[in-house]
């Protein structure tokens, strides 16, 4: 590491060599969360917090921001969903210098996901796998964090997105009143509901990605923001996450329904249940390591590839959130260029650090 590094990132590196990647990549995950948590709950943590990674206060930040899904973005840049399941830590992040944060996989009912280890390091690729199984504390639970969060106006105001998936102890059939039921809860506090079909670890999930079996549940999604609408008067923008294993044809398939739908957008992609040539870790570590998706670098050929069919398969006003392998500025930039309205990212941080996000923000605002 050079110094040049350490000014740009801070400790993080040292701190993950040393410390962090020697743990449990779900306990390091823990930790991570339970600091964030920490130093927010102090009276002046949030600034603190926004001072120690160069973050803008953002209640007085006068930059100019990007309008997508009817909502202010200080950065084009988010932290995608199973980061923050529980919505523990959604002002946290934000003040880390995400533009917005998706919260969950939260289900209907809560559940405690596929036994540990279930989260894995690709040191050499700065990859994960994981096969966590959507472990979380259930739909209602993520509602009273969420009504917490929202009560300052600073809440208010904050970009958070909700991810809901389907409960493992709900069969497919009855798929879309486990995603309705989640969906009545949570849109009152949603900037925007992200409907995941697309996780490779609840038996059967990526199934209902085919277009008979994703209708209704697009449907029933559907109706509960516009339900949400009639009696708040806001807009819940529904959209889509997709996983990157779906035929070209799929992702054109999914994305007209999306539209026949009623929804604003797409989501893509998940991780991957494919195991590129081009990763650099042992054959033999990776087979151990068994199932579950895989993300980082290595996904950011197909991630570019899928973002080229859905803006063109999707009216020009739908809105396109890219996510898989963005690491840089320059990648985030190349996305928004390639017509993605938001950009999101999640195994970068866990190899760059918490001043990822910020740096990522001043460098996109300095181009
Ligand atoms: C994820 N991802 C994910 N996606 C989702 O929709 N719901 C979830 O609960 C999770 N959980 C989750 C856990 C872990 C440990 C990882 C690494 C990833 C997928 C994530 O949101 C994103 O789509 C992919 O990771 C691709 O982006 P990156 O990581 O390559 O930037």
């Amino acid at each position: 590491m050079t110094s040049d590094d350490t000014t740009r990132r801070g400790p993080y590196p040292l701190l993950f060599a040393h410390g962090l990647s020697r743990l449990d990549a779900e306990q390091a995950h823990r930790l991570t969360v339970r600091a964030l948590a920490t130093a927010h709950s102090i009276p002046a943590g949030p600034a603190l917090l926004r001072a120690a990674f160069a973050v803008p206060d953002p209640m007085r930040d006068t930059r100019p921001v990007r309008w997508a899904l009817g909502a202010e973005h200080r950065s084009p840049l988010g932290l995608a969903a199973g980061f923050d399941k529980d919505g523990e830590v959604p002002l946290a992040l934000l003040d880390l210098g995400f533009g917005h944060v998706e919260v969950g996989t939260v289900t209907a009912k809560a559940q405690p996901g596929n036994p540990r280890p279930r989260s894995f390091r690709l040191l050499e690729d700065r990859a994960l796998i994981n096969r966590m199984g959507f472990n979380n504390h259930g739909a209602q639970a993520l509602a009273k964090q969420l009504a917490r969060a929202r009560r300052s106006e600073r809440g208010q105001r904050a970009v958070i997105g909700v991810n809901i998936g389907k409960s493992k102890v709900t069969a497919l059939e009855d798929a879309a009143e486990d995603y309705r039921f989640s969906a009545r809860l949570l849109t009152p506090y949603a900037s925007y509901l992200a409907i995941n079909v697309s996780s490779p670890n609840t038996p059967g999930l990526r199934d209902l990605q085919s277009v008979e079996m994703l209708r209704p549940i697009l449907e029933a999604v559907v109706e509960e923001a516009e339900s949400t609408r009639v009696r708040l008067r806001r807009d819940v923008p529904v959209l889509v996450k997709i996983a990157p294993d779906l035929h070209d044809e799929d992702v054109e398939s999914v994305a007209r329904l999306a539209t026949e739908a009623g929804l604003a957008g797409v989501i893509a992609t998940n991780t991957t249940i494919a195991r590129p040539d081009s990763l650099v870790t042992a054959r033999e570590r990776i087979e151990r390591i068994g199932a579950g998706g895989l993300s980082g670098a290595v996904l950011a050929d197909r991630s570019r590839e899928v973002l080229a069919l859905l803006r063109a398969t999707l009216p020009d006003d739908a809105v396109i959130i890219s996510c898989g392998g963005v690491t840089t500025a320059a990648e985030v930039q190349e996305r928004l260029d390639a017509g993605a309205d938001l950009v999101q990212g999640y195994t970068a941080m866990i190899y760059e650090g918490p001043a990822w996000p910020g740096r990522i923000a001043r460098e996109l605002a300095a181009r």
